[in-house]
């Protein structure tokens, strides 16, 4: 059947989406799958309207944040009866959701860092003894480092919170973990090869993934091999616990006392040619057209 690749969107990631969609396409065209895209919202225009005028018969959503990757255009497929690929409409609202995603963590007894959802009410001098300096303040529902910050003092803080706020009405602050850093890509339950990043900037953040190169990606992630088991464990645990379908990558830091600690799952993760899902399935041997297929079956 006719594959739709769905990019686009109006999430303060639609720039990554582009890219992402791009590769998409043409690694699915090279595999002589008959696909085309669309670009959802592009200059404004309805989505639903532009897919109720596509003719196709499966979607390959590659859309990233709010509007795409979480829920929401999953339902309206499902409504369409339309097969989509990676996961459906639950787990892709929880993923777009940290602090959610940290309660089912915890609540399974997975390790996730110490947090504070701060309201008005919130204390900021108690907040900052109670997770200790540094810390990072997110907006929960953010994906690519959009509108985080490292954090050193109660005033620094009191602004992070809201430059987080100018992107979401949920912020959370996450005690820091030292790192190292890893990422794990899921392709339909198996953990990939982990990838150990290494970045000079103060955390692995929006430059440092798509513009800067200077960030290091090592596959010898310096792991004993029973690590490397329990890391790439947690990692399907984690993926799992969440009702996640097809493929995914998990973002996990390495605390000295604490160690594995689950920052998030990405359930559309990036897919641009400095993206990590692609780098570990080629280290798997997993070619970027065999990659893109394989995601493409799993639709369901
Ligand atoms: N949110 C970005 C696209 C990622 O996780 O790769
Ligand atoms: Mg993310």
């Amino acid at each position: 059947g006719r594959v739709a690749v769905l990019f686009g969107g109006s999430s303060a990631e639609r720039s990554i989406s582009l890219k992402s969609g791009a590769e998409v396409l043409r690694g699915l065209q090279q595999a002589n799958v008959d696909a085309f895209g669309i670009d959802l919202c592009a200059d404004g225009a309805d989505p639903l309207a532009q897919l109720q005028q596509a003719e196709f018969d499966r979607a390959f959503l590659i859309m990233h944040g709010r509007g795409g990757e979480d829920g929401t255009m999953q339902g309206v497929l499902e409504i369409m009866a339309k097969p989509y690929t990676g996961s459906g409409v639950m787990a892709s609202a929880l993923g777009m959701d940290k602090v959610k995603c940290k309660q089912i963590w915890s609540a399974a007894g997975l390790p996730t860092p110490a947090y504070v959802v701060p309201d008005e009410t919130t204390d900021l001098q108690q907040l900052a003894d109670r997770l200790g300096f540094p810390m990072i303040v997110k907006p929960a529902h953010e994906g690519s480092s959009i509108g985080m910050s490292k954090v050193r003092s109660v005033e620094a803080l009191a602004e992070a919170i809201n430059a987080a706020q100018q992107f979401d009405r949920a912020v959370l602050v996450e005690s820091w973990i030292s790192g190292p850093e890893f990422t794990i890509a899921v392709l339909n339950g198996q953990a990939l090869p982990i990838i150990r990043l290494e970045t000079p900037h103060d955390f692995y953040d929006f430059d440092a993934k798509y513009q800067a190169n200077d960030t290091q990606y090592h596959f010898d992630n310096a792991l004993t091999d029973s690590q490397e088991a329990e890391l790439k464990r947690l990692s399907e645990q984690a993926f799992e616990m969440v009702g996640c379908r097809g493929w995914g990558r998990v973002d996990v830091m390495l605390d000295e006392q604490r160690g594995f600690q689950l920052l998030e799952v990405n359930t559309l993760p990036g897919m641009t040619d400095h993206s990590l899902v692609p780098m570990a399935a080629q280290e798997a041997g997993i070619s970027f057209e065999e990659l893109v297929v394989t995601i493409l079956r799993g639709s369901l």
